[in-house]
Formats: C-alpha cells, sequence, structure tokens
C-alpha cells in the first residue's frame, strides 16, 4: 500500500478563503473588523516563528492584529494585570498568550486570568470543561483542525480505534475527548498513550487511526503499526540539517519514509497538521469577534 498524502497546506488555504469570505460579509454588515491581540513573554525563537505565522494568516483572511511583547523576568502579576486590561478592552476579540512561558510563571493561572470568552486558543478551564460536556466553546485549534482533515478527505471516525500517544493540555487529551464523544465529533474508541504507557506498540498496533503529538522525532516506526492506518503526525521538530540555510529542519514524531508505505493516509511534517491549526484560530477569533459561543445577554 501507498499512502494518501493529507494536504493540510491545501486545506488550510482554501479554509482560509472561506474565512475572508466571512470576515468581509461580517465588516461590510457595519461590523468592527476582527480583532485579535497577542501576547509574546520573552523570545523563544520557536514562539516568535509561530506567531509570525500566526499573524500572516490574519492579514490574509482580514483580522487586525498587534503582539504586545513583555520581558522574560515579568511577574505574574505584572502579566496578569496586562492580560486583564485586553479583557476589559472592548476592541479585543481574541487573546492569544503564546506558549510555553517562562518557567517562573504558572501557564494554568496565567490562562485562567484570560477572559474565556476571549479565549482563542481554546485553553481555559470553561472551554475544556465544556468541550468535554459538548457544550458549545473553543475548541482548541489543533484538534479542531485534524477533524476538519477528517471531513475534508471523509475519513471516517465512528466506531473506529484511535489512538492518541501524547496527553498534552493543548493536543492530546482534547484530541483524545473529541474522538471519544459518542454524541458529536468522533465516535472512536479511543486510547491514550503517554509517558507512562509501558508498551506503546500494544495500543498503535490495533490503530485504525492514530495521533501522534510527542514531540520524539522518529517515535513511531512501520513495525509499530497496521496495514491501512491513518497517520496524523502533530509533532514538529527541530533536528540540525548542514546542508539547509537555517542549519535545522522540520520533521514529525513518525518515521514518514516508511510509514507512507503501510498507511492509508499520512500527514506531512511540515505541510499537514500545522497550517490547519493557524486555520482554526482564525476560525475562533471570527467565533469570537460575533459572541457566537458566548452570545451578550
Ligand atoms: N504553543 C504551542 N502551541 C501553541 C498554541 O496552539 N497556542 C499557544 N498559545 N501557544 C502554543
Amino acid at each position: 500500500m501507498s499512502a494518501q498524502l493529507i494536504d493540510g497546506k491545501k486545506v488550510s488555504t482554501e479554509i482560509k478563503k472561506q474565512i475572508r469570505e466571512d470576515v468581509e460579509n461580517w465588516v461590510l454588515a457595519g461590523n468592527r473588523r476582527p480583532f485579535l491581540k497577542v501576547l509574546q513573554v520573552g523570545n523563544d525563537p520557536a514562539s516568535t516563528a509561530y506567531i509570525r505565522a500566526k499573524t500572516r494568516s490574519c492579514s490574509e483572511v482580514g483580522i487586525d492584529t498587534d503582539t504586545a511583547h513583555l520581558p522574560d523576568t515579568v511577574s505574574a502579576r505584572e502579566l496578569k494585570s496586562v492580560i486583564r486590561s485586553f479583557n476589559n478592552d472592548d476592541s479585543i476579540d481574541g487573546i492569544l498568550v503564546q506558549l510555553p512561558l517562562p518557567s517562573h510563571l504558572s501557564s494554568h493561572d496565567v490562562i485562567e486570568s484570560i477572559d474565556h470568552r476571549k479565549d482563542v486558543d481554546g485553553f481555559h478551564p470553561m472551554n475544556v470543561g465544556r468541550l468535554s460536556v459538548d457544550q458549545p466553546t473553543f475548541k482548541s485549534c489543533t484538534p479542531a483542525g485534524i477533524f476538519e482533515l477528517f471531513k475534508y478527505y471523509s475519513i471516517p471516525t465512528k466506531g473506529k480505534h484511535a489512538v492518541v500517544v501524547g496527553a498534552s493540555n493543548i493536543v492530546g487529551t482534547p484530541m483524545a475527548v473529541m474522538l471519544s464523544r459518542e454524541n458529536s465529533s468522533g465516535k472512536a474508541t479511543t486510547t491514550i498513550c503517554h509517558k507512562f504507557t509501558r508498551d506503546i506498540t500494544i495500543h498503535t498496533i490495533t490503530a485504525d487511526i492514530l495521533v501522534v503529538a510527542a514531540g520524539q522525532p522518529n517515535l513511531i516506526k512501520a513495525e509499530m503499526v497496521k496495514e491501512g492506518v491513518v497517520i496524523i503526525d502533530v509533532g514538529i521538530n527541530r533536528i540540525a540539517d548542514e546542508t539547509s540555510e537555517k542549519g535545522y529542519k522540520l520533521v514529525g514524531d513518525c518515521d514518514f519514509d516508511s510509514l507512507k508505505k503501510k498507511a492509508s493516509w499520512i500527514t506531512p511534517v511540515p505541510g499537514g497538521v500545522g497550517p490547519m491549526t493557524v486555520a482554526m484560530l482564525m476560525k475562533n477569533t471570527l467565533l469570537a469577534a460575533k459572541k457566537s459561543i458566548y452570545p451578550e445577554e
């Protein structure tokens, strides 16, 4: 078997085109242009690159954006006071605090200080909780983007065995929730593997759908999966590469070359899940501007 490629770049471009139209219609109807406020603490180069991709997408779809920078020495109190000022600013629809934060800051505390009605990342406990009880919510962008890919390529999840490797708050856990809910979205039988799983192959070998978000290059190899599996590789790892101008290249968590011979569908890295995450952030920002999730009384 040779896998068909899941082209996140192409699908995200189509979705962003639709969002652009929706934004223009919203503005033509007399509304203010949606506005995303990004907050970067410190200057981690990977974070800077992610923020650049997000703000570029904003300009593609017609969403206004601005990035505020705070030094990595900022105190929790100062940071939360800045977030509070964004919460209270009616010209701001969505707030995104780029993670990870410096280690002296608690990301839980900081995320919880964001107004859940502006939490376009879908990380606030209010939005996470609503996701797990099938209430309208800002869905975490990466899992939402993966579900858009399933829809676009007509890849069914109902009744399948889905295995998620990695149990992070950003990807693995919300992905497993969305896959496993029987009322909406997934309807799959779902297994979560994490760093304490004794033998992950026992689980991955039975997967119909394998979602990998572990942050470990080459973690999943062909002998760990069955013929016809759907591979969703969320990993974005920088590994040294002298032949590249930047001195590094991006690889996922899966051994793409061997897996593509065995899988039925596979996402490349880059150009698979990554661009979908950004497209879903645009979608959430428009939902926030329209007050679609939390209507005003
Ligand atoms: N760091 C890595 N992924 C993400 C994300 O989706 N949102 C934010 N805010 N930070 C991240």
